[in-house]
């Protein structure tokens, strides 16, 4: 029987990561009906970033209770556990939480209690990063880093934004991240993806971040990458997501090996899986077949992943354990 290689995912959207079956359960559940959001084949309907972010918003609505949020993250942990994943962060949206009609507390509870409940059938850890949504605006962005900061949940262990990197400025979220990073919160922000190797420098320069989601388009510029490499800054690369939404034709020709081998700390994670038609376990195996990974690389993706992830050190050194048992 071959064993299933160790997984480690640090960058994935929980409303992302509901697949159709979930969301169609979720809703007739909840007496909603999902106009134009599936294509004939029943997959997501989408064709770019902006369409991708509409049909997201549709699908997240269908959770409202703390149940709903619950069964989100059980159904997520246990499968990218059945996959090999010891360990996954899962971005949460302030927002889309207050979108549900539910206080911070009820959001948070319910997404905690799937966590907790994959972990007692799987043994998978998982932690919370709450993010802000930067096209809702600095203000909204603010104001999760301050819930999250004010209501501390011991599964939310990270701050960070996501949403559309063509709006605003890294500078406007200065005083978010401020105050995620006072209340001990580790710091993320997506950068590079969408924009090119400015956003990735700018968001360095002004958010004082370990990890950047993707920041894949630093490769554009060889001093950023020599300036990440020098600070040890993770990126969380999402090759799946980039091929989907064009970035890159295919996983062959995506920058994820070069960025490796110029001595960047990678880590690889699946972003929206049904969305992008990927999984954890898809990534590693596009990284196996297309760009040739050995176990050593691997080996290594997931050491700096454990070292990055926002978790306390018993922890860190309890993962890492596992990594090699
Ligand atoms: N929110 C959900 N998925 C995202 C992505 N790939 N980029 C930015 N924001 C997101
Ligand atoms: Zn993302």
């Amino acid at each position: 029987m071959s064993v299933l290689r160790p997984k480690v995912e640090l960058h994935c959207h929980v409303e992302g990561a509901a697949f159709p079956a979930l969301v169609q359960r979720v809703a007739a559940r909840n007496g909603i009906d999902l106009p134009g959001l599936f294509d004939a084949e029943g997959q997501f309907l989408w064709h770019d970033f902006s369409s991708f972010l509409g049909a997201y918003d549709q699908a997240s609505a269908v959770f409202r209770t703390p149940e709903d949020f619950r069964d989100l993250t059980f159904t997520h942990f246990t499968s990218i556990a059945a996959e090999g994943a010891i360990y996954g962060e899962v971005f949460i949206s302030v927002d889309h939480g207050f979108a549900s009609g539910l206080s911070y507390a009820d959001y948070v509870g319910g997404l905690a209690q799937g966590i907790l409940d994959a972990e007692a059938e799987t043994s998978i850890v998982g932690r919370m990063v709450a993010t802000g949504v930067r096209h809702f605006g600095p203000d909204r962005v603010r104001a999760a880093a301050e819930i999250a900061a004010n209501e501390p949940h011991p599964l939310v262990t990270g701050f960070g934004v996501a949403g559309d990197e063509r709006m605003h400025h890294p500078r406007d979220f200065i005083d978010a991240f401020r105050i995620a990073g006072e209340a001990g919160l580790g710091l993320t922000a997506h950068a590079g993806e969408l924009c090119g190797p400015e956003s990735v420098r700018a968001a360095l320069d002004h958010l004082n971040i370990s990890r950047i989601g993707h920041g894949v388009r630093a490769i554009e510029d060889p001093a950023l990458v020599e300036r990440i490499v020098s600070e040890g800054v993770v990126l969380e690369l999402c090759p799946g997501s980039n091929v989907a939404l064009g970035l890159y034709p295919d996983i062959a020709s995506h920058p994820f090996r070069r960025l490796m081998e110029a001595g960047v700390r990678v880590t690889v994670s699946s972003d929206d899986p049904p969305y992008f038609g990927s999984s954890i376990g898809a990534e590693y195996e596009w990284l196996e077949h297309d760009q040739q990974f050995d176990e050593a690389e691997f080996a290594q993706i997931n050491r700096t992943a454990v070292e990055a992830a926002f978790v306390d050190e018993a922890t860190r050194s309890r993962l890492l354990a596992r990594l090699t048992d």
